[in-house]
């Protein structure tokens, strides 16, 4: 539970995105955290006060006059036990209210009231031309200098019939921006480029070769990398996952299109971590038209190597003045870990490598890594696979230093 222990104040404002709230609510819920809601009179008008306390069990508060807070001063203490205040759907006219520090709802005085410590968030959600209008603009750009971070707002059709920016962003994807805030930014600055999936190498145009990588590992590397305050480029093979939430995804689906993808976005790279399942070999005698039965039997393959793009990163990195990106390989072994984990790092050329039992990860969310580097190995045992690209991309952080110092 990504949220145990916290206890966040969400703030509902008006706008038909309420509806999307209460699903917010339930979802912050889940991951364990302790949510009180705090509504305005406009808010109440798109929904009712009875589902956000059925959804977080707690009283909702819309009243600054509400004398069921002990002292009466609901706007002081349901903040200073809080972790984080959320105001989703955030109005237009409570983004002016932010931005002039406004005081005359419970929800606005409660905001201006916050200790220093604080976060404040707001997920936007309003009309395109109200979203465009100067006025927003203006008050929106005054938001980031009093320490109010924005999730969103989002693109797309709006309830109101029009189509363009302003449309609160989902439930889970609030989820997702939370539970980043949340952790530590030890890759801030930091430009990271990730490899993911499985390749498939063609045999003719409707059949080819892959594994059984399905991309989970690296697409939780990405994710940890993102919540870690790096800009993330992530080249991905075939896989059925979406693109982590705020991580550029660029699709391949051969080794040599990895390849390729990758060597055009090494440029100004920090990190490389190559998780990728990347397919040693690719048929070099692929047909261009789908092969037929034929009464000769089967076909005979013949395979070419592929470019090894870790060691291709590796070699970039050696000849970089600065030593980047500093490079990190994964390994997967079906026997001998141990001792196949640290000859691998060697033969890569690498400072680190990341080894796991092959063909049992393959698709599961749970994962048991080991971590090669020159002073040894290190096991990080079995947990979800966020967790663990969440204690590897801390571990890779400190190897790497603070910004503008050479890695370790
Ligand atoms: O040699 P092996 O395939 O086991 O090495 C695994 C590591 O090398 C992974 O990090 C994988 O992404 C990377 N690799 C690569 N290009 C290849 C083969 C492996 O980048 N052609």
């Amino acid at each position: 539970m990504d949220l145990a222990g916290k206890k966040i104040v969400l703030g509902l404002t008006g706008g038909v995105a309420c509806y999307k709230a209460a699903e917010l609510c339930r979802a912050l819920v889940k991951q364990g955290a302790s949510v009180q809601v705090v509504m305005t009179e406009a808010a109440s008008h798109f929904i009712g006060a009875v589902t956000m306390q059925a959804l977080s069990g707690h009283t909702v508060y819309t009243d600054q006059w509400d004398a069921r807070v002990a002292n009466n001063m609901a706007h002081i203490d349901l903040t200073r036990d809080a972790d984080a205040i959320l105001i989703a759907p955030c109005s237009t006219d409570f983004i002016r209210k932010l931005a002039h520090g406004a005081c005359d709802d419970l929800l606005s005085t409660l905001c201006v009231a916050r200790p220093r410590r604080l976060p404040l968030f707001i997920a936007p959600a309003m009309n395109v031309e109200m979203w465009e209008n100067p006025a927003t603009v203006r008050n929106v750009a005054r938001l980031g200098a009093d320490g109010i971070t924005l999730f969103g707002p989002a693109a797309g059709a709006q309830a109101c019939g029009e189509t363009g920016y302003g449309r609160m962003l989902e439930a889970d994807q609030l989820l997702v921006e939370l539970v980043a805030a949340f952790q530590p930014k030890v890759l801030a600055g930091r430009r990271v480029l990730i490899t993911a999936g499985p390749t498939f190498e063609a045999i003719d145009p409707v059949r080819g070769i892959t594994n059984l990588s399905s991309g989970k590992m690296g697409y939780a590397v990405a994710r940890a990398a993102r919540e870690a305050g790096a800009e993330v480029v992530l080249v991905s093979g075939p896989t059925a996952l979406a693109a982590p939430q705020g991580v550029r995804r660029i699709d391949v689906l051969s080794a040599r299109q990895m390849h390729d993808a990758v060597m055009g976005q090494l440029a100004g790279q920090h990190l490389f971590i190559g998780v990728a399942a990347v397919a040693d070999w690719r048929v070099s005698n692929a047909s261009p038209h789908k092969m037929k039965k034929t009464a000769s039997g089967a076909p005979q393959l013949t395979f070419a190597e592929n470019p090894d793009i870790l060691a291709a990163v590796a070699q970039a990195a050696a000849s970089n003045p600065e030593g980047w990106p500093y490079c990190v390989g994964f390994a997967a072994e079906s026997e001998n870990l141990i001792d196949y984990g640290a000859a691998k790092r060697l033969r890569k050329g690498i400072p680190l490598l990341v080894g796991n039992i092959g063909p049992q990860t393959f698709g599961d969310d749970h994962n048991t890594v080991i971590v090669f580097d020159a002073a040894g190995h290190t096991v990080l045992p079995r947990a979800g696979k966020l967790t663990l690209a969440r204690q590897l991309i801390g571990d890779i952080a400190a190897r790497l230093g603070a910004p503008g110092t050479p890695h370790r």
